[in-house]
């Protein structure tokens, strides 16, 4: 293409497509580094094998994935949407509820970005409430908004957060017969006793995303979950693509939601929250660290006086974390996924050598 048809092509693009930011994610931003702890991925992967031939176009809701699903998060398979990713459970219910120019979705940052870049393509309004102290609902906040759908993500990314159940149940009773109550747990297996499922029965109005992304070790695969009342599910069937499951990854999905792949599944969590633990242990007593977020999650949020400088410092020693300060409600912090112990021992040292580095840096000019 010449420099003069690609300038056209340019000016062809919608007005809402030469404003959008898109989302910058991990993998897109950087990928270098041997230490890969900027996306909340499982560093303890599964191995999986294909078989078959794949002349034939897949089934656009693979019975078996779906009935694994039901049978593993305890809903009936009617309550079940897969799709690419829980990205895509995302963008499916903005593009089913929300009228574009004239409907609005409700968020709590800080938060995952992608519920504000999927509402932006759709020409959403997003109303912003912030958490209060970056950890509860601000209810009188959320209250004042008239949205379709109301994002509540728990844990919550970047800070690792549980909301509260009963401040949930709350927000559920005030928007009854207003807007959807969409509750992200991309990252639920690490603490899945706070799981929202069993109020499913009583609120038709409540959405939950899922994915295989994190505690299942299958980012790259993009498999995700949407849970609702058999009303929502058929609308967001209404709205996907025909064929939004690539036969391998049906396959593969059922694998891990066998007997054996979710015990695999839960003992890598195991692992994953032990390795928290004394992560959460060590972060503490670095002095330059100012505050640790209590995480439910594969991930830590830590409190720098330097968040960018710290980035970098860690990208020197190979190891790729990811900066998180220009979070709404968030300034200085780093968000560290934890990964497989040899990779936890690496950032640890990394660590305590900057922060060493530092302190005398800063006793230096002081
Ligand atoms: C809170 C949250 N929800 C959803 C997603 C997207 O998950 P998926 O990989 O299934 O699209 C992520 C990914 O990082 C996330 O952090």
């Amino acid at each position: 293409m010449t420099e003069q048809t690609g300038a056209a092509v340019n000016t062809l693009a919608r007005q809402l497509v030469k404003d959008l930011v898109p989302y910058a994610s991990a993998r897109s931003s950087m990928s270098g580094g041997a230490v890969w702890l900027n996306a909340n991925e499982n560093a303890l992967a599964p191995a999986y094998q294909l078989d078959g031939t794949f002349n034939r176009y897949p089934s656009c809701q693979p019975k078996a994935v779906i009935n694994a699903y039901a049978a593993y998060a305890g809903v009936a398979p009617e309550q079940v949407l897969v799709s690419r990713g829980a990205d895509e459970g995302i963008e499916l219910l903005i593009r089913s509820f929300c009228e574009p120019n004239s409907d609005s979705i409700t968020i709590c940052p800080p938060t995952y970005g992608m519920y504000a870049i999927s509402a932006q393509s759709n020409q959403t309004a997003i109303n912003k409430v912030l958490l209060l102290n970056s950890e509860k609902l601000d209810l009188d906040g959320i209250f004042a908004t008239s949205p379709k759908l109301v994002f509540i993500c728990s844990p919550n990314n970047p800070t690792g957060d549980l909301i509260p159940r009963d401040q949930i149940v709350a927000v559920l009773e005030h928007f009854k017969g207003k807007a959807l109550v969409v509750v992200d747990e991309a990252y639920i297996e690490f603490a899945p006793e706070a799981s929202v499922v069993p109020l499913l029965s009583r609120y038709s109005h409540l959405v939950i995303l899922r994915t295989l992304s994190k505690a299942f070790g299958l980012a790259g695969l993009r498999c995700g979950f949407t849970l609702a009342s058999p009303e929502v599910i058929n609308a967001l069937k209404k709205m996907i693509a025909p064929y939004p499951i690539a036969e391998p990854v049906a396959q593969i999905a059922a694998q891990a939601l066998s007997v054996p792949g979710i015990a695999q599944m839960q003992q890598s969590v195991t692992t994953i929250n032990a390795l928290r633990s004394d992560f959460i242990k060590l972060a503490g007593s670095l002095p330059g660290v100012q505050r640790v977020w209590p995480s439910n999650a594969n991930y830590v949020l830590l409190q720098v006086a330097d968040a960018a400088d710290c980035v970098s410092a860690l990208i020197n020693a190979d190891i790729l974390i990811r900066n998180q300060s220009s979070q709404l409600g968030l300034t200085q912090v780093v968000r560290v996924s934890i990964g497989s112990a040899d990779e936890m021992q690496r950032l640890a040292t990394a660590l305590q050598q900057y922060f060493l580095t530092y302190q005398q840096t800063k006793r230096e000019h002081a």
